[in-house]
């Protein structure tokens, strides 16, 4: 019942600065983003590879509208990966990157800023060993995400991108992504999206999720499983196995903070567990977008807050 409102407070400006004035409001954030420097990513990366976990690492922002900007954000990545590679951590490494971030949003030409800026990233990413994921934003951009994944996967065919199973197209989309090398992760969606282009009611999320599943899982790419829930996660170890597919052709994925016993036990299990780890200043939209994804977090944040201010 909160997720609409949640969703659109994610949007809002105002509701911005009041989230952000809040004290308590960092505490909470903190269990959800590493910290707000390239250190704080590279220790939390060390962490999680010591313990058998490996990681996606998204620099937070998104939106943005200003070239400057989105250079920021590329010198970031790069500043990522070669202090990722000083530590000996970049093999095998990820980095999660939202186009509005690097210039898709911009007035005359942001597809082709948003391109040039990912290629820049896949570049550095090449350099050290690690790979390159689109993540998806809301369906307004897909088309445009998955033109610039296509241009991107003729000079770096690793780069990877998110397919979301609330979108009605999203089946089709999978089906078309299932080819030899394709790295999809697939995993509900986040935005509040209209009726009609996405399924409204959990249940129906769900059923498309497995439908989804079982398409990229029958494929012959790299399947992506991000889902905290049970249900989907028993779903793709039963295909994994039923498929015969080895720990080296799909993975499992799920966000810093969230289930860490679950990771362990997969990564246990002798599957590839990837964990998605934030980290920037610009949390809010994200923060916000997970508060909206699941009332016990709300809880969390709405009891941090009577205990702390
Ligand atoms: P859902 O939220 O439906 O939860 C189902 C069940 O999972 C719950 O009932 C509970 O049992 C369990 N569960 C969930 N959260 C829990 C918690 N905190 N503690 C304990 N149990 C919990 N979205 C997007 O639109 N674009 C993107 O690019 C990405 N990228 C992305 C990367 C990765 C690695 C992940 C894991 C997720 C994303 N997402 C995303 C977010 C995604 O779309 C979705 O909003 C969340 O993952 C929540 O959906 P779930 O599949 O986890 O299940």
């Amino acid at each position: 019942m909160l997720r609409a409102p949640l969703l659109a407070a994610a949007r809002s400006t105002r509701m911005r600065s009041l989230v952000e004035a809040v004290p308590a409001t960092r505490a909470v954030v903190r269990r959800f983003v590493a910290g707000a420097q390239t250190p704080d990513a590279v220790r939390v990366a060390r962490e999680l590879a010591a313990g058998g976990r490996r990681v996606t690492l998204d620099h937070l922002g998104e939106d943005t509208t200003d070239r400057g900007q989105a250079e920021t954000t590329v010198k970031a990545y790069a500043t990522l990966l070669r202090a990722l590679d000083e530590r000996g951590l970049a093999e095998g490494a990820d980095v999660s990157v939202k186009l509005s971030a690097v210039g898709q949003n911009l007035p005359a030409d942001g597809e082709r800023v948003a391109l040039e800026n990912a290629r820049v990233i896949c570049t550095e990413a090449a350099a050290v060993g690690a790979t390159v994921t689109l993540d998806m934003e809301d369906h307004t951009t897909t088309d445009s995400t998955l033109g610039i994944l296509r241009e991107l996967r003729a000079d770096f065919p690793w780069a990877g991108a998110v397919l979301q199973a609330y979108l009605r197209r999203t089946e089709t989309d999978c089906a078309e992504l299932s080819g030899p090398g394709s790295r999809v992760r697939l995993c509900k969606g986040a935005y509040a999206e209209p009726a009609s282009v996405a399924f409204q009611e959990k249940s129906e999320v769900d059923k498309s999720y497995v439908r989804c599943l079982r398409v990229l899982m029958s494929g012959s790419g790299y399947p992506m499983v991000a889902s905290h829930d049970p249900r989907m996660v028993a779903i793709a170890e039963h295909l994994v196995g039923q498929l015969g597919r080895s720990p080296a052709d799909h993975e499992f994925q799920m966000l810093y903070g969230i289930r860490p016993d679950e990771q362990r036990r997969i990564a246990a299990d002798g599957h590839t567990m990837r964990v998605y780890v934030p980290y920037g200043d610009e949390w809010y939209g994200y923060f916000m977008r997970r508060l909206a994804e699941r009332p016990a977090n709300l809880a969390f944040f709405l009891r941090a807050l009577a205990t702390r201010s």
